[in-house]
């Protein structure tokens, strides 16, 4: 190989199906013909795919196939929940089994390469990304990432399902500097080492193919240049053999970050890090020559990275078969299979915050339905930020889904306000339907591009002028008597104490993809009997955060007696909702916790064992959480860590027991000096719905 032709498999463009960042699409013919292109993204559909490929295999010197980049992240064409709320499911296997459907929608259209999972964890719903990732905990991401990495791979990666799945972004993204999109990072090294890095260690061990770095410096050191942690503990301590791609144009990054003066210090410092593909910034191709003439880096290095770019490639089976992705389409009967797993899981990623006054489900005698508010009839909404080869036309509203749920009702809409801006309010066709309704169905949130990236919010509330609008609903209602369900569409958890104060139910409905409305209407209804757990916290003031339920105890815990404790002097420390938190349509009562053995070494694995109950009148599903508080250990340790979840479905009357396991080993922890270690002493476990500690049942274990 040439040097041009080396730094052509080291570089990605991006074609035009999606705009995912700043620069702009050129024609990739000729560069793919002379060899000094390799890679590609956001090029999607096997005509356009396999006229490319045909390019670098037929007409190239050397005809090494290309490997196709897209961001498949909840589904490629049919729609799943958006990442967070398919983490509400709290299900590994429904997460692994629709990133297994989106691998094969994805390679029916040529794609090899997906930029997923998202592993950020993320506690300040100021930034966009939490939407695209597992939510707050770590332990939680783990579970997520291992379901995910297996489920775009599968057992064969070269098979014409599977598709390359690329880890990011590498990492402790989520606590940019006030919550801005891209800003700078500055927290411990043990937060790094204890949240941060788990699930993409978690990756490396399920045998993700492709890691991607973040834009962000992580205490002044950019993630794309970062030595300690591309090259030392990725590739040294994990031993992670695959390919590192830039996000996009992030080597070019570099010189805005202030560590490189040109493209060619840029690209000597990703290579030498430990960067492989340069997506986007031209880096590579117009910076290394130099580099390599300035010695800035070595041609060793430049081969190590194109021999695991070519890896992958054969792993992928692409030098095998460069059309076997796209070679066959897809039978209509599948993709209705696929729309139903949608509707399911939809269904399933609904956490229902409130119901009170029984407003849910809906009674089946219901006649007349107001539909209001300007997500209740938004289609084009539901696909969430990252919508990939989602068709917006096919998407289910919540106003569709109801009146194909209720036919023998009279299902009415009115939007009644903008979803954001400051025109006016105008409500008078809401609030008359209100007024004519058995039940007003108000559908309030954010715009789909309001989170996910390049969205950071300031402020959580509802955007525009929906408080206002939602208030003139509740007022109405509340004169009339009538019955109000908020469905909640968002990318993150909104600040909304005053709405959750005054509608009777409280449904957050997230983004959830190709099915959104029929999910909606199937809990609405009680066809489905909601399940969803909330995977983040949800703050009563934006004033609280960063809120999460592992934080680490206060010396002076706060007490309301004590003014010199800790708490706020106009705001209570308690989240408007704790992780974990969702309502079923059941009602569930925990008894009888116990662990065996009570004493435990590290090798052993606890049992523990809790009796649930439904005691409500109609079947529904339990998530039941287990905890960890080590009390006294050589460090401070989070007040509550998640180690385990399960679910139970019981009948009205019914009595299970829930059994979970805890390996002894996961009660290792980083010491002072950053060193695992395993302490004996006791521990806490403490089992129940969430992380409000007010609802679990707790005892302990001793470790020995
Ligand atoms: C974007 C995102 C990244 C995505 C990439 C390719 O900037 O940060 O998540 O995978 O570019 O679209």
């Amino acid at each position: 190989m040439t040097l041009p032709e080396k730094l052509g498999q080291l570089t990605m463009t991006s074609g035009s199906y999606a705009l995912t960042g700043p620069l702009r699409f050129a024609d990739p013919s000729d560069a793919i013909r002379a060899g000094t292109l390799g890679n590609l993204l956001n090029v999607v559909g096997p005509a356009e795919v396999h006229a490319l490929q045909r390019i670098a295999v037929e007409e190239s010197r050397l005809g090494v196939p290309l490997l196709i980049g897209f961001d498949v992240l909840h589904g490629h064409r049919t729609l799943f929940p958006v990442p967070l709320a398919e983490t509400a499911l709290f299900d590994p296997e429904t997460w692994e089994l629709t990133a297994h459907e989106a691998a094969a929608e994805a390679c029916a259209d040529g794609i090899s390469m997906v930029f997923a999972p998202m592993l950020d964890v993320a506690r300040d719903p100021r930034w966009g990304r939490g939407i695209e990732g597992p939510g707050e905990d770590p332990w939680l991401a783990q579970r997520f990432s291992e379901a995910k990495v297996r489920g775009f791979q599968g057992g064969n990666l070269a098979a014409a399902t599977s598709v390359a799945a690329v880890a990011k972004h590498y990492c402790a993204y989520g606590p940019v500097m006030a919550g801005r999109e891209y800003a700078s990072v500055d927290i411990s090294e043990r937060t790094v080492r204890e949240v941060h890095l788990p699930p993409f260690a978690t990756a490396v061990t399920a045998g993700v193919a492709a890691i991607m770095p973040a834009f962000h410096d992580l205490a002044g050191v950019p993630m794309t240049a970062h030595t300690a942690l591309l090259r030392n503990w990725l590739r040294g301590h994990l031993r992670f053999e695959g390919v590192v791609v830039s996000d996009y144009n992030a080597i070019g990054g570099l010189i805005h970050q202030g560590v490189a003066a040109d493209l060619t210090e840029a690209a000597a410092l990703a290579l030498n890090a430990g960067v492989d593909i340069d997506m986007m910034a031209d880096a590579y191709s117009k910076g290394l020559p130099g580099a390599l003439e300035r010695g800035l880096v070595q041609q060793v290095q430049i081969d190590r990275a194109v021999h695991r770019v070519l890896t992958l490639k054969e792993r992928l089976g692409l030098f095998d078969d460069p059309y076997r992705r796209g070679a066959t389409q897809e039978v209509a009967a599948l993709l209705a299979q696929r729309r139903t797993l949608a509707r399911a899981v939809g269904a399933r990623a609904i956490v229902m915050m409130k119901n009170e006054r029984a407003a849910l489900p809906m009674a089946d005698s219901v006649r007349r339905v107001a539909v209001v508010g300007p997500l209740a009839d938004a289609p084009e909404q539901m696909g969430g930020p990252w919508p990939a080869a989602g068709n917006a036309d096919a998407y289910v509203s919540v106003l569709a889904g109801l009146m194909s749920a209720l036919p023998q009702a009279e299902v009415r809409h009115a939007a009644g306000v903008a979803l954001a801006g400051d025109a006016p309010v105008d409500a008078q066709e809401a609030l008359n339907l209100c007024a004519h309704s058995d039940v007003i169905i108000l559908c309030l949130g954010e715009a789909a591009l309001m989170s996910g990236e390049a969205a950071s919010r300031t402020n959580l509330g509802l955007p525009g002028r929906q408080r206002e609008f939602a208030e003139a609903v509740l007022d109405r209602a509340a004169a009339r008597g009538k019955r109000v369900v908020a469905a909640l569409f968002s990318g993150r958890p909104l600040v909304v104490p005053w709405l959750v104060e005054r509608a009777d139910a409280v449904l957050a409905c997230w983004f959830l993809g190709s099915e959104a409305g029929n999910a909606v209407a199937d809990v609405l209804t009680g066809r489905v009997s909601p399940s969803g757990r909330t995977p983040v916290t949800w703050a009563q003031v934006e004033g609280q955060i960063p809120i999460f339920f592992g934080q680490r105890p206060s010396g002076r815990p706060a007490n309301p007696a004590d003014s010199f404790t800790s708490k706020y002097l106009d705001a209570p420390n308690e989240p408007l909702f704790a992780f974990g938190h969702g309502l079923t349509y059941g009602a569930f009562v925990f008894s009888n916790l116990r662990v065996n053995p009570r004493c435990a070494r590290r090798q052993e694995t606890i049992e523990v064992h809790v009796d649930v109950v439904n005691e409500g009148a109609r079947a529904a599903e339990e998530t039941v959480f287990l905890f960890v508080h080590d009390r006294i250990a050589s460090v401070a340790r989070p007040l509550l860590e998640l180690r385990g979840f399960a679910k139970i479905l019981l009948q009205p009357g019914e009595q299970g027991t829930v059994s979970l396991q805890l390996p002894v080993a996961e009660l290792c922890f980083l010491n002072g000096d950053l060193t695992s270690v395993f302490e004996p002493g006791e521990v806490e476990v403490l089992v129940g719905p969430s992380a409000n500690r007010a609802q679990l049942l707790h005892t302990s274990i001793q470790l020995l």
